[in-house]
């Protein structure tokens, strides 16, 4: 590798967030850049994005960054990508405009067509081939919707007119100017039209959800020199060679890089992921088979717990009901009190996830007296994080027929010691926390790196993981059974809400 390349761009457009990190060989982070952008919520369970704002705040984020380190694209050796998955977006091939705003993973409009088809014994048709529970959260259903609902549509689709793609494809279109329209084996695993056998798009499915495979990005693996930049955010052409969901990104930036190996991401929402290794085990216990990355011809399967709302509780307590002024504070403010005061709080804002999958569901919080205190309500919203990552858990244990030795942590909320001490409480197995903890973007970084040689291999890279700290159980056994307890009875409380 030439001296003169000395950083790896790492572009991380989350559901929040679009971010970029430069990283060193050390695996350093040197400066990282992000800017949010508009969520719009059209309708209640309905959440969108505006791809051109997602492509701009990621150009933002690019450029501020080189500026903070003050480099210039000659110091950079490659770009990896990690992106929000099943996000869908649709586009003109020829114009490059979108056709209707991003519709986002959290996305609930097509619960129906999903009840509809698990009614007509489709799901485990779509197991077999796909490894994912039918559920609103991936691609497939939200494609199809556009073609039904946008006028016009069909007919340009069918005439070879219109590109589909999760935000990858999107981004490397824009990084190419359009001249690249590619995704890779892990984004492609979430759209539910992928068959993670043959490593194909299956014709079967597409039929069955009536897209026309016209509009499929071709599929690559996780870590090759796909093209060279062509924006002008960069004078020269830099390779585009790492590119992966986020949460395998993650996965990868853990270096959970053995069978049975886990993380879990504290982001907007929670994902729990296991390496199973090379074959594609499908879960008896609803969570779901993915693609981890494919290097050279070799693929690795994980299991993946998906929890909707994580993270976005947070937010929601503090941007959607103003009850807390910034995230940071949550941790005082559920120290300051000894316990939750019998309050639950299920944040199933847009559904429950793995293992539930309840389209219908919708939060809740019980428990309340007069006695509740903003504190109980925050201590709540934090513990309603842990439970779920708890329940998810206990269905990876099932699946694995083994207790995970630890379970390596990352993601902004990760930072809250209260959090992680309640999850070794609930969960009583050693939760770890890295010292770094922009694990996805590096996890993108380090697939970009190893094509272009910028690491040697993997080995090099295990050197460069370090931990900040270990928690493990404190709490009573059964204090813990009788919170979990009451939480399952809450979530209870909560299914089937939003069924008419
Ligand atoms: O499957 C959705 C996931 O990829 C979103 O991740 O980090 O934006 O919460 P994040």
């Amino acid at each position: 590798m030439n001296f003169r390349h000395k950083y790896v761009l790492a572009i991380d457009q989350g559901t929040t967030t679009s971010r970029a990190i430069l990283f060193n060989r050390q695996g350093q982070v040197i400066t990282l850049s992000q800017k949010t952008f508009q969520q719009y919520f059209p309708k209640p369970g309905w959440v969108e994005h505006d791809p051109n704002e997602i492509w701009y705040t990621q150009s933002l984020a690019i450029k501020e960054a080189m500026a903070k380190a003050d480099v210039t694209d000659t110091h950079i050796a490659c770009i990896g990508i990690a992106n929000q998955r099943e996000t869908t977006i649709v586009w003109d091939r020829e114009t490059g405009f979108p056709v209707y705003n991003a519709i986002v993973w959290q996305d609930r409009r097509t619960a129906d067509y999903c009840e509809e088809l698990k009614a007509e014994g489709y799901s485990d048709f779509i197991q077999q081939k796909t490894g994912l529970v039918i559920d609103a959260y991936f691609s497939a259903t939200k494609v199809k919707w556009i073609l039904d609902h946008v006028k016009g549509i069909r007919e340009r689709a069918e005439r070879g007119e219109l590109c589909f793609g999760t935000v990858d494809s999107w981004l490397v279109w824009k990084l190419t100017r359009g001249s690249q329209f590619i995704t890779d084996v892990t984004n492609a695993s979430r759209t539910m039209l992928f068959n993670i056998n043959t490593l194909q798009w299956d014709q079967e499915l597409l039929d069955l959800f009536t897209i026309p495979s016209s509009m499929l990005p071709e599929v690559k693996s996780s870590s090759e020199v796909y093209c060279e930049t062509s924006t002008p955010i960069f004078k020269t052409g830099i390779p585009v060679s790492g590119m992966a969901g986020d949460q395998q990104a993650a996965l990868f930036g853990q270096l959970c890089l053995e069978e049975g190996m886990m993380k879990t991401t504290y982001g907007t929402g929670c994902f729990m992921i296991v390496n199973i290794g090379d074959k594609p085990v499908l879960s008896q216990n609803n969570l779901l088979t993915t693609i981890a990355w494919k290097l050279g011809d070799k693929v690795t399967y994980a299991l993946e717990g998906s929890v909707f709302v994580g993270g976005a509780a947070i937010q929601w307590l503090r941007d959607g009901i103003g009850l807390i002024p910034n995230a940071p504070v949550t941790e005082q403010m559920a120290k300051s009190v000894p316990d939750n005061g019998g309050v639950y709080f299920v944040p199933a804002l847009t559904g429950l996830g793995a293992p539930y999958w309840d389209q219908y569901a919708r939060g809740a919080i019980i428990g309340i007296t007069r006695g509740t205190t903003a504190a109980h309500l925050t201590r709540a919203a934090l513990e309603g994080i842990c439970y779920q990552v708890y329940d998810v858990l206990i269905a990876m244990e099932n699946d694995i027929h083994a207790k995970p030795k630890e379970i390596r942590v990352d993601g902004g909320a990760i930072a809250n010691n209260f959090l992680m001490q309640f999850q070794a409480d609930i969960s009583r197995c050693p939760v770890v926390r890295p010292c770094i903890i922009e694990t996805t973007a590096l996890g993108a970084a380090y697939l970009a790196g190893l094509a272009v040689n910028y690491w040697k291999d993997m080995d090099e890279l295990k050197e460069q993981w370090s931990l900040d700290t270990i928690f493990t159980a404190k709490m009573k056994p059964e204090t813990a059974l009788a919170l979990l307890t009451d939480w399952h009875k809450a979530v209870g409380r909560t299914m089937n809400w939003a069924m008419d």
